[in-house]
């Protein structure tokens, strides 16, 4: 099954936007396999991020995600790693259409609110960092209403 690794940024927590993210993954039809709520410190946010270390914005932008807890979450099934981003909407909350995330709930991109993993590669690679302890497997018995095969 296709995995995402999807975060809900501090801001997002601090504005109580945690029940309104999952609700809209778990109602689309996607299976919760991993869920916490931590402050992994600025070494580790500095890994996740690590292709965008060269950026203007890359301190601001550590110091935000370091500024309080995240909700770490993986979710599974068909597509949803481009799905999951569409679902975020664009980077930029200005350019994210109405009915995303970032555009029902967002304003500035450095306060977006939210991450999702943007390739399979990446998001594997972001599973195994903020997971190290592994994910739950389960079968959910909703599958049949969800998938034809
Ligand atoms: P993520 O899902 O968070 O990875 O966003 P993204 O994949 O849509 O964009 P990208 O990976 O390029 O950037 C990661 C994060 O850096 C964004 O979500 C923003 O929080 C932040 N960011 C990106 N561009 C800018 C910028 O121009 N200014 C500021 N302040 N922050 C930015
Ligand atoms: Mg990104």
């Amino acid at each position: 099954m296709e995995r995402t690794y999807i975060m809900i940024k501090p801001d997002g927590v601090q504005r109580n936007l945690v029940g309104e993210i999952i609700k809209r993954f778990e109602q689309k039809g996607y299976q919760l396999l991993a869920m916490k709520l931590v402050r992994p410190g600025k070494e580790h946010l500095q890994a996740h991020y690590a292709d965008l270390a060269g950026k203007g914005f890359f301190n601001g932008l550590i110091e935000y995600m370091n500024s309080g807890p995240v909700v770490a979450m993986v979710w599974g099934g068909f597509n949803v790693v481009a799905e999951g981003r569409k679902m975020l909407g664009a980077t930029k909350p200005s350019e994210s259409a109405p009915g995303t995330i970032r555009g029902d709930f967002a304003v500035e991109v450095g306060r977006n609110i939210c991450h999702g993993s943007d390739a399979v590669a990446s998001a594997e690679k972001e599973i195994a960092l903020w997971f190290k302890e592994g994910v739950c497997e389960w079968n959910p018995s909703r599958n049949a209403w969800v998938y034809e095969n």
